[in-house]
């Protein structure tokens, strides 16, 4: 096992107020049902940002409550890395309104799209740059209003989603330390884009008259599909992880999957060797909030007291792309 060049120092959360619930669609007029989504997905209710809420006001809520529990002010941080597949505007990056709105004035800032995967891609990268010795402190934050690029009249993609925002303070270890990031992996294949995409609105094709009537700057997705290789690429990237901590299934504290889905999070476990009682799940209460879902879910897990100092965590997840990735990590 490799020692660790990074680890997490503190965690936080951005969460809207307002709760959508699956009964909630009926007022939509979606032909949909509770006991359809829930015996489907697993969710029961998710969060919807306010008009005035944005992927950056989220990270922000959640940015400073992981600075705040890692004891890091904003001059110190050295890069800001924000996964994210809704970005407030195209160009420039939201990552650097955030830095602006923390006042990191020493710091680096940059998105990074990799879908529900790009918070494991981020964490990666930010490890990357603590190795190379370029920089000792980052702030990673996976930050998402799926509710912006969701369409509303498509009942077999809408009830899907949530919004959200996780973030992490990570700091490089000192020597000899045994906390902290234990080994990564991430893949891709990009031959698979159309199974999940948003077709236009991008530069090839750019928003018109004609992408907004027939509605193709919205995400699109061939659900059965991706639940197939969603299935195969969340069991091979535990696996990966787990082989290169030399670990197995069994020396797993907690698994934390990406939430998209109870039936995909429970054949990943199974494959993994871990029971259902060592898997951390809130689908139910915040569907799939893309890269948001696990650093939400970490940050819930210690203060439900099902992460603690010590703790060894598998984590894994799979997206658009396809990309898929995951890590093994002591808290
Ligand atoms: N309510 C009622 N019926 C619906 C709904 C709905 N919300 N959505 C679709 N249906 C209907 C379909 O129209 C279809 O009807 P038909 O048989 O008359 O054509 C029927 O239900 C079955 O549709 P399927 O898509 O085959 O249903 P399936 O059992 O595969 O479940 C689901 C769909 C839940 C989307 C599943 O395929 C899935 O979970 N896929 C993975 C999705 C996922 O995790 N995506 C995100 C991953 S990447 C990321 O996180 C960005």
């Amino acid at each position: 096992m490799k020692r660790p060049v990074a680890y997490v120092a503190g965690t936080g959360r951005g969460i809207p107020a307002k709760v959508m619930t699956n009964h909630d669609f009926a007022a939509l007029g979606l032909d949909t049902s509770h006991e359809w989504i829930f015996e489907r997905t697993g969710i029961v209710e998710r969060r919807i940002a306010a008009p005035e809420e944005t992927t950056c006001s989220m990270a922000v809520t959640a940015a400073k409550q992981a600075m705040a529990r890692a004891g890091v002010h904003a001059g110190e941080l050295d890069a800001i890395v924000l996964s994210t597949a809704t970005p407030d505007r195209l160009l420039p990056a939201t990552a650097v309104d955030l830095q602006a709105q923390l006042g990191a004035t020493r710091a680096a800032a940059f998105d990074l799209s990799a879908a529900c995967t790009g918070w494991l891609y981020a964490m990666t990268v930010a490890e990357g740059l603590m190795h190379s010795g370029a920089i000792e402190t980052a702030l990673v934050v996976g930050a998402e209003k799926m509710s912006a690029i969701t369409d509303w009249q498509d009942r077999s993609t809408c009830v899907l989603f949530g919004d959200g925002a996780g973030a992490v303070v990570l700091k490089r270890t000192q020597n000899g330390a045994h906390c902290g990031i234990l080994s990564t992996f991430m893949r891709s294949d990009g031959t698979l884009a159309e199974l999940l995409w948003r077709p236009a609105g991008g530069a090839a094709v750019p928003f018109s008259d004609a992408v907004l009537q027939d509605r193709t700057s919205y995400v699109k997705m061939a659900g059965r599909e991706v639940f197939k290789h969603a299935v195969r690429q969340m069991s091979e990237a535990c696996d990966r992880a787990l082989d290169a901590a030399k670990l197995t299934g069994s020396d797993i504290d907690v698994l934390i999957p990406h939430q998209a889905n109870n039936r995909i999070i429970e054949a990943t476990a199974k494959h993994a060797g871990i029971p259902m009682d060592k898997v951390y799940v809130n689908v139910d209460r915040f569907g799939n909030t893309s890269s948001a879902s696990i650093p939400i879910a970490i940050d819930e897990a210690f203060e439900r007291g099902r992460l603690r100092p010590g703790s060894t965590a598998l984590l894994c997840a799979f997206g658009a792309g396809f990309t898929w990735g995951s890590m093994v990590i002591r808290f």
